[in-house]
């Protein structure tokens, strides 16, 4: 009888210890998963902070625009990726809704135009349809690197609109003035734009902007469809095919080609493709490989990886064919909205 007491007893204390022992850890559990919970909140709220304007869009109550409707639209052009990015076709969105939208959040919108050697001729032609054209009614910051300030043209710009002209360096080959962009891109984002610019655009010098080009376009990574292959086979793209460089990308792969001429978003989006691609293409130099269209190689192996969350349709560029640019058909005139089908 003893011996059964003790052993009773015996198992209630261990029992009880177990008890113990279960409430402590889960008093422990729940003490880290509330820690681990604020720990996330945290950085959340740090990239909240950063992606605003993408998450909230706010419409001023009360505006008045056509019914839009889900079962008639454009059907003879694709107006989404597989990754369910837009593809912005005109006829696909309503511009007062979207500039309502985007005049509601006070944006800065930044581009850049590179200008070196005999390009500064098409600076006149370039800045004037801009103002035209590019985003008018918000406030642009054009940036213009050039190795002959003297030569940038005086363009009338509205009160909201400034143009900064950055002098660079002179270089003859062209190549090298495509790669220094990105770099020269990148530390412009750190340096100059952080603090008052949303959006940027880096747009080269040789085009015209002939159509609207707005808030429509606005999006966190954008890359615009190149028209000279946007009805090719992938095969057909003229990629990087050599694995040695870091611009490679393998028959069979590749979403679309993406004009090196065109490409934005928000700054922080731009700012790391600027960063990736400079790396690589410098790592590339290091070994001697030049990818084959140099920067837009690189842009492109970039953008198989990093989707971009909006692509802009060719109607938005459209090739010069009688182009005097060294290196023969990459002569873009930005074509907005115009029917190419
Ligand atoms: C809009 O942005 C500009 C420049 O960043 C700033 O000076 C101005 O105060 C802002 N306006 C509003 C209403 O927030
Ligand atoms: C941006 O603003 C932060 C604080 O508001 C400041 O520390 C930083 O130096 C500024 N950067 C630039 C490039 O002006």
């Amino acid at each position: 009888m003893l011996l059964n007491r003790n052993v009773l007893t015996g198992i209630l204390l261990i029992f009880l210890l177990m008890g113990v022992l279960y409430y402590s850890n889960y008093l422990t559990y729940s003490f880290m998963s509330v820690e681990q919970e604020e720990l996330t909140a945290d950085s959340r709220h740090v990239e909240v902070h950063f992606q605003s304007h993408e998450l909230h869009m706010v419409a001023p109550d009360h505006l008045k625009y056509d019914q839009p409707s889900i079962v008639s639209g454009r059907n003879d052009v694709v107006t989404v990726t597989p990754w369910l990015a837009p593809v912005v076709w005109e006829g696909t969105f309503n511009p007062v809704l979207l500039d309502s939208i985007y005049k509601l959040q006070n944006i800065t919108v930044a581009a850049t135009a590179f200008a070196v050697g005999k390009y500064v001729m098409f600076l006149k032609d370039f800045l004037e349809t801009a103002e035209q054209h590019f985003f008018v009614g918000f406030r642009v910051h054009m940036y213009v690197f050039t190795d002959q300030p003297d030569s940038v043209p005086q363009i009338k710009m509205s009160a909201d609109r400034q143009l900064t002209v950055l002098p660079v360096p002179s270089s003859k080959r062209w190549q090298e003035i495509s790669a220094r962009r990105l770099e020269l891109i990148q530390k412009l984002i750190e340096e100059k734009l952080r603090n008052n610019s949303d959006y940027i655009f880096c747009l080269d010098v040789d085009s015209k902007v002939h159509g609207r080009w707005g808030a429509e376009s606005l999006g966190g990574l954008i890359a615009v469809i190149h028209p000279g292959y946007y009805r090719d086979n992938r095969k057909k793209f003229p990629y990087e095919r050599r694995p040695e460089s870091r611009a490679y990308i393998a028959t069979g792969e590749g979403d679309f080609y993406y004009c090196g001429g065109a490409f934005g978003g928000l700054l922080q989006e731009v700012h790391q493709l600027a960063k990736i691609c400079c790396a690589n293409f410098e790592a590339d130099a290091k070994e001697g490989t030049e990818a084959a269209w140099q920067e837009e190689s690189h842009l492109n192996r970039y953008m198989w990886i990093n989707k971009p969350s909006k692509v802009l349709s060719p109607e938005y560029l459209r090739q010069n064919f009688y182009s005097q640019k060294p290196g023969g058909s990459h002569h873009q005139v930005l074509w907005s909205c115009q029917e190419l089908c």
